[in-house]
C-alpha cells in the first residue's frame, strides 16, 4: 500500500530573488507548492550577480570553520547533480567547470602561509596536493615561473553565477512559480504569533509561510520581528573583469593568490576579485581596492597587463556573526530565514534549496542544517544594519 504523501503547505511567499530565494522557490514550485517570490528590484542582481561563482570548499576554508566546512563539502557534492537538473529544467547550462583550483605563493613568506593552508586542508580531509613547477607550468603556462609554491584542489569547481540566476528564474517560472520583480521594499506581515504574508508594492499578499532570503539586507526587511532578525551585515567586495581571447585563454583553472583570486570564464572574461571590506553598503570602487587586486593578480599572471578591463563592480556578501549561514525556522511560526551565506552562497545554493524546501514541506529539519539555525546566537536583538552604519 502506498503511504499517503504529506499535505502540501499553503501559500509560500519568499522575500528576495537572489540565488537563495530563487533556488528555494524552484524546489518548492517543482514539488507542487504555490510559491511567489517578491524582489524589490531585478531578481539576481544582488550578491548573486556580483559573485565569482567558485565552489571552493577546500581552497577557501579558514581555521575554526570545521562545522561550516562540513556543510560546504555537502553542498559541493550536490553541485554536479544540481547543475544537471537545472539544465534539464531550464535549458540553460550554468557552465560547471571542473579544472580545479590552484592556490599559489608568490614569496617565501607566502609559502609559509600556503603550508598552513595545506596542513588545514589535510586535517579536514580535503583532497589537495602540492604541484611541482613542471606540472604547474604545464597546466598553466602563463603563470609567473618564479612562484614559490602551489597547491591543487581538484574538487573545487566553478559555475557561471550569472547564468545560474537566469537558469533559476526560468526553472522557477516553468515549475509554476510566480516571480514579482521591481515591487520595491517588501515587508513581512505577522499576526499575534505567526507570519501571515507580505506587503509589496502597496498590496497585501497572504501566505502561510514567509521565507526571508534578502541577503545582506535581511535585517532591514520591514516587519521582521526583533526575535527573528538575524545578525547579518554587508561585507563589501570590489571586483573587476578583463577580457582574454576565448580561443587562447591565459588561464584555465581558478587561481588563488593570497590577496586576490582569478576566475576564467568560457566567454573569455577573466574575473579578478575580491576585496573584503567592512564599509556597510558603500558602493564606491576605490583606486586602492583595484590596485591591490591588480597588483596581486599581475604578480601571479603577468600577461593580464595586456588585457582590456571590461567591467568593475561592487557586491555585498551577507556576512553573519560567525560567517556561517542562518537557515531554518524562527520563534515566529511560519517565518523562515535563509540568509548569511557570506562568501559561499553560490556553493551553498543546492543544500540551502533542498533543506529549506524540505523544512517548509515536511516540518522536519534536515540534519545538515541543524547547527545553522538562528537559535545558535542565543536570545538576541540584533541592531538593524542601517542603525549600525549610522552609529
Ligand atoms: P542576494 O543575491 O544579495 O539576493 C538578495 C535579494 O534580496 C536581492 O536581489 C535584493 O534586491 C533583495 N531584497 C533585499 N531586501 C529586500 C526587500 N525588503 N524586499 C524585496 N527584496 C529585497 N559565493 C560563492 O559561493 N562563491 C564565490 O565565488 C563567491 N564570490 C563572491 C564575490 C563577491 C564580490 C561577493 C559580493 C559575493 C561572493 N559570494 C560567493 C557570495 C554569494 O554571492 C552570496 O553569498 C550569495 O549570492 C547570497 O545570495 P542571496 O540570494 O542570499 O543574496
Ligand atoms: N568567495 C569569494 C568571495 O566572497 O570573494
Amino acid at each position: 500500500m502506498n503511504a499517503t504523501p504529506p499535505p502540501r503547505p499553503g501559500k509560500i511567499a519568499i522575500v528576495g530573488g537572489g540565488v537563495i530565494g530563487l533556488s528555494i522557490g524552484w524546489r518548492l514550485a517543482a514539488a507542487g507548492c504555490a510559491v511567489e517570490i517578491f524582489e524589490r528590484g531585478a531578481a539576481g542582481h544582488g550578491a548573486s550577480w556580483a559573485a565569482a561563482g567558485m565552489l571552493a570548499a577546500g581552497s577557501e576554508v579558514e581555521p575554526g570553520e570545521r562545522v561550516l566546512f562540513g556543510l560546504l563539502k555537502h553542498s559541493q557534492s550536490l553541485w554536479p547533480g544540481f547543475a544537471a537538473e537545472l539544465a534539464e529544467a531550464s535549458g540553460i547550462d550554468v557552465e560547471l567547470r571542473t579544472e580545479g583550483t590552484i592556490s599559489v605563493a608568490l614569496s617565501q613568506d607566502e609559502l609559509g602561509r600556503l603550508r598552513q593552508t595545506y596542513a588545514l586542508q589535510q586535517q579536514l580531509g580535503v583532497n589537495s596536493r602540492w604541484l611541482g613547477r613542471a606540472e604547474l607550468l604545464e597546466r598553466e603556462p602563463h603563470l609567473n615561473p618564479r612562484l614559490a609554491g602551489a597547491i591543487l584542489v581538484p574538487g573545487d569547481f566553478q559555475v557561471e553565477n550569472r547564468m545560474l540566476v537566469e537558469a533559476l528564474k526560468l526553472a522557477f517560472a516553468r515549475a509554476g512559480g510566480v516571480l514579482r520583480e521591481n515591487v520595491g521594499d517588501v515587508a513581512v506581515r505577522t499576526g499575534t504569533d505567526r507570519a501571515v504574508g507580505v506587503t509589496a508594492g502597496g498590496s497585501d499578499y497572504t501566505a502561510e509561510t514567509v521565507i526571508v532570503a534578502a541577503g545582506a539586507w535581511t535585517p532591514d526587511v520591514a516587519g521582521l520581528p526583533a526575535a527573528a532578525c538575524p545578525p547579518v551585515r554587508p561585507v563589501k567586495g570590489q571586483m573587476m573583469a578583463v577580457r582574454m581571447d576565448p580561443a587562447a585563454p591565459i588561464l584555465n583553472h581558478v587561481l588563488w593568490t593570497q590577496k586576490a583570486y582569478l576566475v576564467p570564464r568560457l566567454d573569455g572574461r577573466l574575473l579578478i576579485g575580491a576585496t573584503t571590506e567592512e564599509r556597510g553598503f558603500d558602493t564606491s570602487l576605490t583606486a586602492g581596492g583595484m590596485l591591490s587586486l591588480l597588483e596581486s593578480a599581475w604578480r601571479a599572471l603577468p600577461g593580464i597587463e595586456e588585457l582590456p578591463i571590461i567591467e568593475s563592480w561592487v557586491g555585498f556578501r551577507p556576512g553573519s556573526r560567525d560567517d556561517a549561514p542562518i537557515l531554518g525556522g524562527t520563534a515566529i511560526e511560519g517565518l523562515v530565514l535563509a540568509t548569511g551565506h557570506h562568501r559561499n552562497g553560490i556553493l551553498l545554493t543546492p543544500i540551502t534549496a533542498d533543506a529549506i524546501a524540505g523544512l517548509v514541506m515536511t516540518g522536519e529539519t534536515d540534519p545538515a542544517i541543524a547547527r545553522f539555525g538562528l537559535a545558535r546566537f542565543g536570545p538576541h536583538e540584533f541592531e538593524r544594519t542601517k542603525s549600525w552604519i549610522s552609529a
